[in-house]
């Protein structure tokens, strides 16, 4: 059966991770369905045996065709096994607050959907200043005041860790059996 990868992206990176997840998946032998959740595009599929869904925080919450999604799916989600892919900068924070505030955005999510991830993976996204406009640069330099200790406050960087992104991936099909 297939594992469906479904994801939102505003900047690209949630793209990248969810086309990591696939071919990762793929490598196992498994068949994967990916999913631009934003796209508006029919999803009648085949009942996946498995869902992850990939989702960036963009000032302080998931973006809106996402939320929507969840919620209005959340029957059929809650009935198979599935985990969330929340992508953000501030979990690579070295401040505790920060980091715990980045920890904390599945649960607004959980709470307003109803949706209830079995697994939920933290991964960090990418800064991309150099194709950001005025606000979105004003934005990103506020996500990261307080960590410019990393000096990474104003430079083009992949914070992504493939590694554990793949180690996720393995763990949520051995528990789901795939
Ligand atoms: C305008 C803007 C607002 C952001 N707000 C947050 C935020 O509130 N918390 C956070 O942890 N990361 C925040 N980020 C970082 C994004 O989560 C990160 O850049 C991620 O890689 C974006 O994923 P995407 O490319 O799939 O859109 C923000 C980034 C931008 C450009």
């Amino acid at each position: 059966m297939t594992v469906l990868v479904g994801y939102t992206t505003v900047e690209g990176q949630t793209r990248r991770i969810a086309e990591a997840i696939a071919k990762r998946i793929e490598a196992k032998g498994e068949r994967v369905a990916l999913l631009d959740i934003g796209s508006n595009a029919e999803y009648e599929l085949e009942r996946p045996r498995a869902v992850i869904l990939c989702a960036p925080v963009h000032t302080g919450s998931y973006p809106q065709p996402f939320r929507r999604f969840v919620a209005q799916e959340k029957d059929w989600l809650n009935a198979l096994d599935s985990a969330l892919v929340s992508v953000s900068l501030l979990i690579t924070s070295h401040d505790a607050e920060e980091k715990a505030e980045a920890m904390n955005y599945p649960d607004a999510l959980i709470a307003e959907s109803g949706w209830l991830p079995r697994q939920v993976h933290h991964a960090a996204g990418a800064l991309k200043f150099a194709e950001y406009d005025f606000f979105k640069r004003w934005m990103a330099r506020r996500v990261l005041a307080k960590d410019r200790s990393s000096g990474k406050a104003t430079v083009d960087h992949e914070f992504t860790d493939w590694k554990a992104l793949e180690g996720f991936v393995d763990e949520f099909l051995a528990t789901t059996g795939c």
